[in-house]
């Protein structure tokens, strides 16, 4: 069965973002629709009400998983970013799309890694004591016991990390011939 929602979790700074892009644009060469479902995004409109409270969280990966429901219903394969820290509301989130196919994908990289990237700065600005509730410094995050993909993005390559999950979520033809044109220098 081809998977209709892939959700990656994982810390902030881990590559859930880079990579929910490079397998949009390789489903995409290959003729499917993908559309990105990114936390940071959704933050600022569908979920700007909520905050970094564990009821918040619970509810932001809720709703983010009924958009996921409807973009699958209509035959486009949502491909969510999130960092979804609690198992809890990841399996609830499975549970209920269970039926339309769901991979769980966990994006790792070692805290120290993501850290030193800080992407965004707020690993500097969560360490300061400016960001309270931020996930791995001051707010949990709980790794999936057993993620139906595990992708290291520090021991892979963005393009290494695509044509992985793209084969665990059925979608061989679309690893096959991902090219990594997104993927440069990584
Ligand atoms: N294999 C990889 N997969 C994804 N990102 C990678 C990989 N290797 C290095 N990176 C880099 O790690 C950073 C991840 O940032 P981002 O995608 O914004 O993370 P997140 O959305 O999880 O916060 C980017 O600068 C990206 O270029
Ligand atoms: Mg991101």
């Amino acid at each position: 069965m081809m998977t209709r929602v892939i959700w990656l979790t994982g810390l902030s700074g881990a590559g859930k973002s880079t990579l929910a892009r490079s397998i949009r644009d390789a489903l995409q060469l290959d003729g499917h629709r993908g559309h990105v479902l990114d936390g940071d995004d959704l933050r600022s409109g569908l979920c700007a009400d909520l905050g970094f409270s564990m009821a918040d969280r619970a509810e932001n990966v809720r709703r983010v998983g009924e958009v996921a429901r409807i973009l699958a219903d209509v035959g486009v394969v949502a491909i969510v970013a999130l960092i979804s820290p609690v198992l809890r509301d990841r399996a609830l989130v499975r549970e209920r799309l269970e039926d339309v196919g769901f991979l769980e994908v966990y994006v790792s990289a070692p805290l120290e890694v993501c850290e030193t990237r800080d992407v965004k700065g707020l690993y500097a600005r969560a360490r300061q004591g400016q960001l309270p509730n931020f996930t791995g410094v001051s707010s949990r995050y709980e790794p999936p016991v057993v993620p139906d993909v595990e992708v290291r993005t520090d021991k892979m390559t963005l393009r290494e990390c695509t044509e992985r999950v793209l084969e665990r979520a059925g979608y061989s033809r679309a690893a096959r011939r991902c090219t990594g044109a997104t993927s440069a220098g990584l």
